[in-house]
């Protein structure tokens, strides 16, 4: 796989003209644009139409989290809107992430990766341990879930650059691995707690990159798209 595809740029932006401009800018750089929930409440299943029609995959990024009945019926409808990837949480249990795999495998979409988040990055220890009540490593949640959403037949799983040898030296090479946090050397972190640059994160293992603001927040977001090219290249 090229470095262009395994790039995903994050449309964290405010409206679909904006998106709209970033995706023509863009689209002959990178192969993957991600959708998430801001965005699409606001503009609804036609955002998808900007990044489809640009001939680019997209990945969508709603997290779906309820009992089973229901993410069967919203990666259903997923599917209807022409997706290339979409997440799930991975707390939801195994038998919501099956419900999702066999809404995506009735679909006849078994090219659409579902990817399953496992904990969310934001969390510090305290709140991890006050909402698990466990005194458990992080790491060892992270895993438990990880081995769930492999044997509920998902494709991968989201993880922070820390967490990324640890899942592939846990689920083995073919278990996808998407990864944010990215950052070049001499750029801002914003609030990513824990970042790494594009080539470490390939040499790290991740299939793919997620990058938002070093990128849209850029004043030339075509040269930021190449320097980070260059950089997973290097
Ligand atoms: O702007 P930045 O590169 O930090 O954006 C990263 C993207 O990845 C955002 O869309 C953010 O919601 C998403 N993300 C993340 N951490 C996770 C899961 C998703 O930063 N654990």
């Amino acid at each position: 796989m090229s470095s262009a595809d395994r790039l995903i740029v994050a449309l964290d932006v405010e409206s679909s003209d904006r998106a709209r401009e970033l995706v023509d800018q863009l689209s002959p750089h990178v192969s993957w644009f991600k959708l998430g929930s801001v965005l699409f409440t606001r503009e609804g299943p036609e955002i998808c139409r900007i990044v489809k029609s640009a001939g680019a995959r997209l990945f969508l990024d709603l997290k779906f989290h309820d009992i089973p009945n229901t993410v069967y019926g919203a990666v259903t409808s997923a599917m209807g809107l022409d997706i290339d990837m979409l997440t799930i949480h991975t707390s939801g249990g195994q038998a919501m992430m099956e419900a999702a795999v066999r809404a995506r495998e009735e679909c006849g979409r078994s090219d659409v990766m579902i990817i399953g988040v496992t904990v969310l990055t934001h969390l510090a220890l305290e709140d991890f341990r006050q909402l698990f009540a466990s005194d458990r490593a992080p790491e060892d949640t992270v895993l438990a879930l990880t081995r769930t959403a492999q044997d509920a037949g998902l494709d991968g799983v989201v993880a922070s650059a820390k967490e990324l040898t640890l899942i592939k030296r846990f689920a083995g090479p073919d278990f996808k691995v998407v990864t944010p946090g990215i950052r070049l050397a001499d750029g801002s972190t914003d609030d990513q707690a824990r970042v790494v640059t594009p080539g470490r994160a390939i040499r790290d293992g991740a299939d793919y990159l997620v990058v938002g603001r070093p990128v849209i927040a850029a004043d030339d977001p075509v040269d930021a798209c190449q320097k980070i090219l260059a950089d997973m290249t290097g």
